[in-house]
């Protein structure tokens, strides 16, 4: 087996992932009525296959309103929960763990599909049957010039928000999950409790950052509680809003203190979703330094995330403290055998890679190393075999 820091398994309570290489949630808008089909079995399996440690489902909705999209995952029916469990039984029979991220978008809710655009669903530009319907957040400021204004919560109405996102983790412990990541970054509704950019409240649930906190707060105290004891919960935080003037991580790392001492296992350190573009600085691994800030202050566990791409990277990630997990999303897009491939680049380690592969390809790869590369033009190029 790898030796390799990047393979080392992480327990955290009853829980022991193989390794630290995550596939970070991804929505992919295919769902119908939120319901998962084959479209996200072989797209969450591949990643099993391809040797992660753990794979979260995307932003999975807790109420329908709640849902990105139309074509947003959902778990606000009991209905819904075979198919995820399906997807869960395959990562576990491929020896991964399997996680699912619990969200609502607030005033990001009733979106097109990326590839239809990505704007707020308007009557003239909504697909057949798939309408706009009215958004909520903290206060009445809408994510984006040109786009609707959503309803402020009253105190009662974040009741029911709370209870969706209990109802969803008890879904999520009937179809097998291993981890809840609650969902508290990039602009959605609990990241617009945080933000000063979006929370005008005057009740206990804004003015001061400990105002702002209160909501997301008491979501995650009721998840814990519903969650069973012996298995982590995540939290994904915006470690800084897109804009400079919202929340810093100096806020995060006090959000990470407070979601700690209520039983948040790891904090999944992203960022930006609110206050336009990103003015922090960017490049390869550039949110890192938050995940290293946070677990350093905080003392708790995070899971780096942000254009990590290399083998090499992720392993520095883990091996230099920055964070105890490493989250790939586009480049896992891009190479779904990220993991496998990332063994046998850092010590020549075939044991990750499905047993139906790893050991033909040793044997193929001794050949190609003898033989060296194919240089062409002539596809065929032999030799006399010896
Ligand atoms: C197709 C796609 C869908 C995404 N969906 C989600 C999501 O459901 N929840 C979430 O928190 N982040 C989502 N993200 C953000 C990623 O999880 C990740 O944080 C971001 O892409 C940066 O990591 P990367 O550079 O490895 O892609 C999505 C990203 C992509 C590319």
């Amino acid at each position: 087996m790898s030796t390799s820091p990047l393979f080392a398994p992480l327990t955290l309570r009853g829980v022991t992932l193989p390794n630290r290489l995550v596939v970070a949630p991804m929505c992919q808008y295919s769902s119908t009525d939120g319901f998962v089909g084959d479209y996200h079995l072989v797209h969450l399996g591949r990643y099993a296959l391809g040797g992660f440690g753990l794979v979260v489902v995307e932003a999975t909705g807790v109420t329908p309103e709640g849902r990105i999209s139309h074509g947003d995952v959902g778990l606000w029916s009991d209905e819904q929960v075979p198919g995820l469990a399906r997807v869960v039984d395959f990562l576990h029979a491929h020896g991964s763990l399997a996680g699912i991220q619990l969200a609502h978008a607030g005033a990001k809710a009733s979106s097109q599909r990326p590839w239809d655009g990505g704007d707020a669903v308007t009557p003239e530009n909504a697909r057949p049957g798939e309408g706009p319907w009215p958004t909520v957040s903290a206060s009445a400021v809408p994510v984006a010039p040109g786009w609707p204004t959503p309803h402020a919560l009253t105190v009662e109405e974040l009741a029911e928000v709370r209870d969706a996102f209990v109802a969803a983790t008890r879904r999520s412990v009937a179809a097998g999950f291993d981890v809840v990541e609650v969902h508290a970054a990039h602009g959605y509704l609990l990241n617009q409790f945080l933000s000063p950019l979006t929370n005008r409240r005057d009740d206990e649930y804004g003015g001061s950052l400990e105002a702002r906190m209160r909501f997301q707060l008491e979501v995650v105290e009721a998840v814990r509680a519903a969650w069973p004891e012996d298995r982590p919960l995540f939290v994904r935080v915006s470690s800084v809003d897109a804009s400079r003037d919202g929340v810093t991580v100096e806020d995060t790392v006090a959000f990470a203190r407070e979601l700690k001492a209520r039983g948040v296992d790891a904090i999944d350190t992203s960022g930006g979703g609110l206050g336009g573009s990103w003015q922090h600085p960017i490049g390869y691994g550039y949110q890192v330094p938050f995940a290293a800030q946070i677990r350093a202050e905080a003392e708790i566990a995070t899971m780096a995330v942000g254009l990590i791409v290399d083998a090499r990277q992720a392993e520095a990630v883990v091996a230099s403290g920055a964070a105890d997990l490493v989250a790939i999303a586009r480049e896992a897009q891009d190479d779904p055998n990220f993991a496998v491939h990332a063994a046998r680049e850092l010590d020549g380690s075939y044991e990750v890679y499905p047993v139906q592969a790893g050991p033909r390809l040793v044997g193929r790869d001794r050949l190609l190393a003898a033989l060296g590369p194919w240089t062409g033009p002539d596809p065929v190029q032999v030799r006399e075999s010896a």
